[in-house]
């Protein structure tokens, strides 16, 4: 048996709420291999993004253990952690927060950078990682010269930058019509085929569930396996 590069094994997670605590997760296992995409799919308030922010071990759960490119995150420290997300995972959130100041190019070398990456191959890969989301001619654009799907392009290349194992997907289309949520969704699959990240991709979006390699639904904190990984 092969390995998931990321593994969620019976994770439960609670959050305060006035007296008593609230269940969040409740015993959920799920794991995705390289080169697929798991579609997330729920109602409003059933655990999605905290499902996503305990895989990007930005929130500890209260028991379960979180397993990310064969590195058990349960024994790591914060500055640990920290060095594992920068290093392994890739997080796209809802919100392209990109920095107002810089160009689509140099949103993509701050991570670099931060991984201790030279400056011309920052810059090189930067260029490579936009031309692959089709902003080639892009690069020089500062965000408010940018439209809302190209900085949702933006925003998932630079989560690439570092060339992660494991990429964490929230609502990435919801600001978009149809149509440019559709080339979207494309754009992710195929760079989790190309790049062999294991993705996690929370959508509201069903009409492109059946070309997932498997879809989840959370409900009230539960998970549940609609369609497993073929093969
Ligand atoms: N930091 C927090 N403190 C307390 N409760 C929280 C916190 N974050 C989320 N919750 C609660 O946990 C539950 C799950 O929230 P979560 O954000 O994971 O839902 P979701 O499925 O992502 O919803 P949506 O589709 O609206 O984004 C909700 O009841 C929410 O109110
Ligand atoms: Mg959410």
């Amino acid at each position: 048996m092969t390995a998931s590069t990321l593994l969620l094994d019976d994770i439960t997670l609670t959050y305060p709420d006035g007296e008593g605590r609230l269940t969040a997760l409740d015993a959920v296992s799920l794991s995705v291999d390289a080169g697929t995409v798991t579609a997330c799919v729920g109602p409003s308030g059933s655990g999605k993004s905290s499902l996503l922010a305990v895989a990007a071990t930005l929130v500890t759960p209260d028991s379960g253990r979180v397993e990310v490119a064969g590195t058990d995150t349960g024994a790591l420290g914060p500055a640990e952690k920290a060095a594992l997300r920068r290093d392994s995972i890739g997080i796209v959130f809802q919100q392209p927060n990109l920095l107002p100041s810089l160009t689509a190019a140099e949103q993509l070398q701050v991570m670099a950078h931060l991984a201790g990456r030279g400056p011309r191959e920052a810059r090189g890969r930067a260029l490579e990682l936009l031309a692959a989301v089709g902003l080639a001619t892009e690069a020089h654009r500062r965000p408010h010269q940018l439209s809302g799907g190209q900085r949702q392009r933006v925003n998932i290349a630079r989560a690439l930058m570092n060339d992660p194992a494991v990429l964490l997907v929230d609502e990435p289309t919801s600001a978009l019509d149809h149509e440019r949520g559709a080339a979207i969704l494309d754009l992710l699959l195929t760079l989790t085929r190309d790049r062999g990240t294991a993705t996690v991709l929370v959508t509201h979006d069903h009409a492109h569930l059946e070309r997932m390699d498997a879809v989840v639904t959370m409900a009230d904190g539960r998970l549940s396996a609609a369609r497993a990984v073929a093969g």
